[in-house]
């Protein structure tokens, strides 16, 4: 297998990153361990705060205690410290809005996030409204902002969306889903305790596992991708296909707790620079539609996403199968690809989720509509194939009959 894993990566890249410079935009400091919210008093110092600190949250982050706990440790070292918790899943702008006025009022001098991927890209939002003068509205799209804001530290609660590294923050406008995408917006500290993460029930530790799957094989297809990114992608793969059985029929086991959320931070620096190709594009599209969350949205696509660019990524797909221990040692690269595609769809199975979109009640005649509003609204210049209605629908219909 190591002698087929050598043949595989010394072939000559598609899309060879050498004709372009390559940027890599990660947090200043990344913090993971067991327990390590415990030290959070210790980076709100490191990123120059002496007295006051603003905890942003949810009421159902806030009901797990966590923020509680947080705001206990900062107090205890002195800290005049003070927790917000009305945010939202898929927040809607005027609620972020509102917690920037409300962190105004406060004016802390470090800004903390503790929650899914909706608190954290909030989070974000809030700490750049110090610096950046008018609606936060205006500065949702890409590179919109003007400057970084105050110092900021992301503490995820689940494992999956990679929020507290990434470049990017998602929102609702007006009903539909938007994206801020700036480097100024990357956390300056993600701090990461796994065992924020133990109370997380079997389908959401599901949802979130796969996404960060997604989020690994698409920067993997992306023509942005570099032997970095790859390289992350591969590893954050191999544990995901690890652990996440674990995490999700024993959501006690801290070690796989332990390397679901090191996956999902890992995932998430691909996601912030190689950027995702279709499968996110479909999932934006059909995930608000018919009320499917973000990660089981983003995990129906992607068998079908990879068996659509197996044509022209087959040497990165067939090297998943691989670093999943598939034997491949026998097949064509194509076929190895295919054999990738078919293992994530039987993960897909084995965590609860149904591979085929006929099972969330999406009828058949909506599918080129779809189709037109994935390509139309979430265009990706950096797929490997140029996308167009017909084959972003052929990628719909396998996914309605769950056929690879
Ligand atoms: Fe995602």
């Amino acid at each position: 297998m190591n002698k087929r894993r050598e043949w595989i990566m010394s072939t000559t890249p598609l899309f060879p990153i050498f004709y372009r410079t390559a940027e890599l935009y990660m947090p200043g400091k990344m913090v993971f361990g067991l327990n390590s919210l415990e030290r959070l008093p210790k980076e709100v110092r490191f990123l120059g705060g002496n007295s006051r600190v603003l905890i942003l949250t949810d009421k159902p982050v806030r009901s797990t205690g966590a923020p509680e706990k947080a705001l206990e440790l900062l107090r205890k070292e002195g800290f005049e410290a003070t927790v917000y918790d009305d945010l939202e899943p898929e927040p809607r702008i005027e609620l972020v809005e509102n917690a920037a006025s409300f962190a105004k009022s406060f004016d802390p001098e470090v800004v903390v996030g503790i929650g899914g991927g909706s608190v954290m890209d909030s989070t974000k939002l809030v700490a750049v409204s110090f610096t950046n003068p008018g609606n936060l509205k205006d500065y949702v799209g890409p590179n919109l902002l003007k400057r970084r804001g105050k110092p900021t530290i992301c503490i995820p609660t689940t494992a999956g969306t990679g929020s507290e590294v990434t470049q990017y923050a998602v929102f609702t406008i007006d009903g539909k889903k938007k994206t801020c995408a700036s480097p100024y917006i990357i956390p300056d500290v993600a701090l990461i305790d796994p065992m924020l993460t133990l109370s997380l029930p079997p389908p959401v530790t599901a949802g979130c596992g796969l996404d960060a799957l997604s989020h690994a094989i698409e920067s993997l297809i992306s023509t942005e991708a570099t032997p970095i990114t790859d390289e992350l992608a591969y590893l954050a793969t191999r544990l995901i296909f690890n652990y996440l059985k674990r995490a999700y029929y024993k959501p006690n086991d801290v070690e796989a707790r332990y390397y679901m959320s090191m996956a999902a931070t890992i995932a998430g620096i691909p996601l912030c620079n190689a950027r995702m190709v279709v499968g996110h594009s479909i999932s934006q599209t059909i995930g608000p539609m018919y009320k499917i969350s973000h990660g089981i949205s983003c995990a129906i696509t992607l068998p079908y996403i990879m068996k659509f660019y197996a044509p022209v990524v087959s040497e990165k797909l067939a090297q998943i199968a691989v670093v999943i221990g598939e034997d491949v040692s026998q097949v064509s690269l194509k076929d190895a690809a295919l054999i990738s595609a078919v293992s994530v769809r039987r993960l897909l199975e084995e965590v609860g989720v149904p591979p085929s979109l006929k099972s969330y009640g999406v009828a058949k005649e909506m599918l080129p509509k779809l189709a037109e509003d994935s390509i139309t609204n979430f265009p990706r210049p950096n797929s490997p194939i140029e996308l167009n209605k017909e084959n972003v629908l052929k990628i719909l219909e396998w996914m309605y009959e769950g056929e690879i």
